[in-house]
């Protein structure tokens, strides 16, 4: 009989644990949570005697993968997986698959969430600004950003969207204005929207150069991962750039130091909240479960990442 471990730091909610379990249950599966750890070595314990393992943003090691002495295969119930060494899982033999699509309506709605919050002055009672007629600009133009797309245009805004990996076809289909030049989505955005993973090639890609070109009052909303900021030129932009605002989904490293200045021109998650859903946990983790019983019963390989 299989085992699984279903590690998260950040549980998923009940609901979502509920059907995970009728998942594996219904497969005859073994599996055990581990919800909540603060020590690392918690989570190195708990992999030793497991087949599989679901993930979120925990932290899959060249370290967990030694002590993963059985592990075959990873799913991280989401869409990013940059907490993965998937050097270190191909070299272990073990697959690594991400659940693409199936969390990103909760991150869309985060995103509008928080740019309408921080337009309206986060409700303080004075005049705020309004999305509707604003340009909005997605960089990357993934399932997220598809999502971002459509509530925008309910809202009235006018989007654009840069991304070399997908045909403009897809982005005119959808209305939505294809652009050419990374420059382009800095120099046209009310609102730029980062839709991009993290790894070697963006991270600290967005950086004064590109936050330079902002339009006055614009503002930069970050649903995807906190690394992919130059912090210094962040820090420039709310300095030179008159009204410049940033919403993100987790702070970045240096908050207090922008919050000194200009806290009425941030806002940002306490803990990381775009999948933060009962919807989003039910998907994703359902979806992790049917692709660890396809891949062990079947060797059903789709969403492999490594
Ligand atoms: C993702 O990559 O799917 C999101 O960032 C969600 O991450 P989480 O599962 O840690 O909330």
């Amino acid at each position: 009989m299989p085992k699984v471990l279903i590690a998260t730091e950040k549980p998923f909610a009940a609901e979502a644990a509920a059907k995970i379990k009728a998942e594996f249950e219904a497969a005859k599966y073994d599996y055990k949570f581990l919800e909540s750890y603060t020590d690392p070595s918690a989570f190195h314990e708990a992999v030793a005697d497991v087949d599989a393992l679901i993930i979120r943003s925990d932290k899959v090691t060249e370290e967990v993968l030694n002590a993963a002495k059985k592990l075959k295969i990873v799913v991280r119930a989401g869409a990013g997986y940059d907490n993965v060494d998937l050097k270190s899982a191909t070299v272990h033999d073990v697959v690594v698959m991400n659940t693409p699509g199936q969390n990103s309506n909760a991150v869309a709605e985060l995103a509008i969430g928080m740019m309408i919050y921080l337009t309206r002055g986060k409700f303080n009672g004075k005049s705020g600004g309004e999305l509707a007629g604003k340009k909005l600009v997605l960089f990357g133009y993934g399932h997220i950003a598809r999502l971002v797309a459509r509530m925008a245009q309910g809202i009235g805004m006018e989007i654009f969207a840069y991304d070399p990996y997908i045909s403009a076809d897809i982005m005119t289909k959808d209305k939505v204005k294809p652009l050419t030049k990374i420059e382009d989505i800095f120099k046209t955005g009310d609102y730029v929207s980062l839709h991009i993973p993290a790894n070697s090639e963006t991270k600290k890609s967005i950086n004064w150069d590109l936050l330079s070109l902002l339009p006055e009052g614009a503002t930069l909303v970050n649903t995807a991962r906190k690394e992919v900021i130059d912090e210094d030129g962040l820090l420039k932009a709310f300095a030179e750039k008159k009204g410049f605002r940033y919403v993100s989904d987790v702070a970045p490293d240096n908050l207090d130091k922008i919050n000194e200045q200009f806290a009425d021109r941030i806002f940002c998650t306490p803990k990381k909240m775009g999948a933060q859903t009962a919807e989003a946990n039910v998907n994703a983790g359902i979806a992790a479960a049917k692709q660890i019983i396809g891949y062990l019963e079947k060797g059903d390989k789709t969403f492999k990442v490594n």
